[in-house]
């Protein structure tokens, strides 16, 4: 979890303070057309809706129902109510920092009908989870965690023989300090949506130290060893452990930015991800998926 409680108590305020109704148009995860890419990478189905490609591979996979499944991070739970719904997995244990957040997932899984079948504590799972499961999932919020090696041997240690973890998570730039590189890339992308479009949106600014520490104290969780992800996949499930690149480079930078600037069928969006899609095929990516079974 945090490295220490007062850092767990400042990034569980953050996210309190970050409870969205379903339907914002806030980010890349809020475009169909993102979604589909996203899903596309995933699992090669280009589909809509934000994490669906992930549902859709790990169905593909288990061939069954899963009994327990367990998820960290876990925000309002609608990724995980969406895991219940479509009978991927029979009862989900949620984990947060954020009481907000863990509030709103019961509510929206009572208001679902599967309250019955979702709890969402808040707390320490690392210290304070004891039971096994069929499915540990991380979805975008492995990142979040302070040590990810503790966090990925605690899921491997808490998975039943058989049981499947699956991870879909931000391996870029620690603290979401972005490489020159990727700086001028996504600032090129909005050249050329302003050029056509006639709109003046913000410009992505150069990560220094002032930025790096601003993030730090803005949300301690946000992504303190993101670059050590992949390495510790791994050490901890295999050296042949696949992860997939699904590209996300540009989503992730200018998600934000040209996601709520535009309706979602302006041209200004398949800009957006034809740039992502080009990025990931030169390299770039910022959002992997891997599936693995516990022996
Ligand atoms: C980027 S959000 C992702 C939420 C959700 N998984 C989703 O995809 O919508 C990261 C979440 O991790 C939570 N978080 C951060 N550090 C945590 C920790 N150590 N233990 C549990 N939750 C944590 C935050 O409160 C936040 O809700």
């Amino acid at each position: 979890m945090a490295t220490n409680n007062a850092e767990a108590t400042a990034a569980g305020q953050f996210w309190d303070r970050r409870v969205r109704a379903a339907g914002d148009r806030v980010n890349w995860w809020s475009s169909d057309a993102c979604t589909t890419h996203y899903n596309r990478g995933v699992c090669g189905q280009a589909v809509p809706g934000n994490s669906l490609g992930c549902r859709i591979a790990l169905a593909a996979a288990a061939g069954r129902t899963l009994g327990r499944g367990i998820s960290v991070g876990a925000g309002a739970g609608d990724k995980e109510r969406a895991l219940l719904k479509d009978a991927i997995v029979g009862e989900m244990q949620l984990w947060e920092l954020s009481e907000a957040r863990a509030a709103e997932a019961r509510r929206r899984a009572e208001a679902d009908g599967v309250g019955d079948r979702l709890k969402a504590r808040v707390g320490n799972a690392f210290t304070e989870e004891t039971g096994s499961f069929d499915l540990v999932t991380w979805d975008h919020s492995l990142h979040h965690m302070p040590d990810i090696d503790q966090a990925l041997a605690w899921s491997v240690e808490r998975l039943n023989p058989g049981g499947w973890l699956m991870i879909n998570d931000y391996f870029g730039p620690n603290r979401l300090q972005w490489r020159r590189d990727e700086v001028n890339l996504c600032n090129g992308v909005l050249d050329e949506i302003d050029r056509a479009h006639g709109t003046r949106l913000r410009r992505v600014r150069q990560s220094n130290i002032i930025t790096r520490l601003r993030m730090k104290h803005r949300d301690p969780s946000e992504a303190p060893q993101s670059e050590a992800i992949a390495a510790a996949i791994a050490r901890h499930l295999g050296p042949a452990t696949h992860i997939k690149p699904v590209g996300g480079t540009v989503l992730n930078i200018l998600g934000g930015i040209v996601v709520p600037a535009f309706p979602e069928d302006h041209p200004a969006i398949a800009t957006l991800v034809a740039a992502d899609r080009d990025a990931l095929a030169q390299g770039q990516w910022h959002f992997g998926f891997t599936l693995w079974q516990k022996p």
